[in-house]
Parts: structure tokens; sequence; C-alpha cells
């Protein structure tokens, strides 16, 4: 169910950047540079889901994970999150880290149940003023 993107792909990730993030949707171009870049791995699943994570070294960041509001609730992100978490240790990386706006809580939820822990807080990062959380997960001990 879950696999690497390819370019067949990038439309239907669009429509999940457009449906989960609106007014700061990824463009088709970054997907689809994204989606081509060897330092990306990219995720889907199905046309409901997808992440992804960029590595460099010892260190990954998670750069996107989002379902499609009619398909969350049913552990796609968690899969999907696995599976990154994986990937990215499969390239090397001992740690992943990742940026996430303080009033998500969803997304908060998900990468706490993984163990993620806040490392450090940037205040007013996001528009309207929103902190963004650093969080840190060592992958290479992770399960
Ligand atoms: C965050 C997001 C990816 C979760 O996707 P999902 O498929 O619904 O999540 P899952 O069903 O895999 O849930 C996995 C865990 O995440 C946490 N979680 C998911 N939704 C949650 C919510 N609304 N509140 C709190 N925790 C939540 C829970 O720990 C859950 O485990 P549980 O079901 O055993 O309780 C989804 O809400 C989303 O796409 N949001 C918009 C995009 C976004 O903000 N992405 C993150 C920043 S890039």
């Amino acid at each position: 169910m879950i696999r690497a993107a390819g370019p067949d792909d990038v439309a239907a990730i669009v429509a999940i950047e457009q449906a989960c993030f609106g007014a700061t949707a990824w463009s088709e171009g970054l997907v689809r540079d994204e989606v081509a870049s060897e330092r990306h791995v990219v995720l889907v699943c199905g046309a409901d889901a997808y992440g992804a994570v960029s590595v460099a070294g010892e260190d990954s960041d998670l750069d996107r994970i989002a379902v499609l509001p009619a398909a969350r609730g049913r552990g796609l992100a968690r899969q999907l999150l696995e599976a990154l978490i994986d990937r990215a240790r499969d390239l090397g990386a001992g740690r992943m880290l990742l940026e996430v706006a303080a009033d998500n809580d969803a997304a908060i939820g998900l990468y706490e149940s993984f163990g993620f822990d806040t490392i450090s807080t940037r205040r007013g990062y996001y528009a309207g003023g929103v902190d963004a959380l650093v969080m840190e997960l060592a992958i290479s001990e992770w399960r």
C-alpha cells in the first residue's frame, strides 16, 4: 500500500497539499522537484496520503506528512511515518528532525506517539505569530 512516489503521483500529491495546507501548499514544481530529488524520500499511500523526508548524512528532516481529511484517523500517517523512518535509517540517518506549529494537535500527537521530543521553540515562526516546535527522534535506536 505504501510505495515510493514517481512522476505519475505528482498530481495526487498536489491535491493532498492543497486539501491539507491551503495557502501554504507546495506548488506542482516544488513537488515534482522533491519527487525527482535523490536527497529526498517521498512515499505515497494511494492518492490519500503522502510523506517526504530529506536526508543529509546523520540528519534527516521530515518535510511533510499529510492525509486527506476524509482518510484521517485510520492509521495512514502512522504507517507512512514508520516507512519514512525506515528509509531514512537505511540511508544512514541517525536522527530525524521536524518543525511543527505549536497549535497542530493532531501532528504533535502523532510525533509524540513515536517518541519525538521537543528540543526547542521558534517564537512566532508561522503566519499569525504561531510558534514552531522543533522535535527530534533518535531513529538509529527506534524500534
Ligand atoms: C497529522 C495527520 C498527518 C495525522 O494523520 P492520520 O492518518 O489521521 O493519523 P493516524 O490515524 O495515523 O494517527 C496516528 C496517531 O497520531 C495521533 N493523532 C492523530 N490524529 C490526532 C488528533 N486529531 N489529535 C491528537 N492526536 C492525533 C494519535 O497519537 C494517533 O494514534 P492513535 O490513533 O493510536 O491514537 C493529519 O491530521 C493531517 O494530514 N493533518 C494536516 C497536515 C499536517 O498538519 N501535517 C503535519 C505537518 S507537515
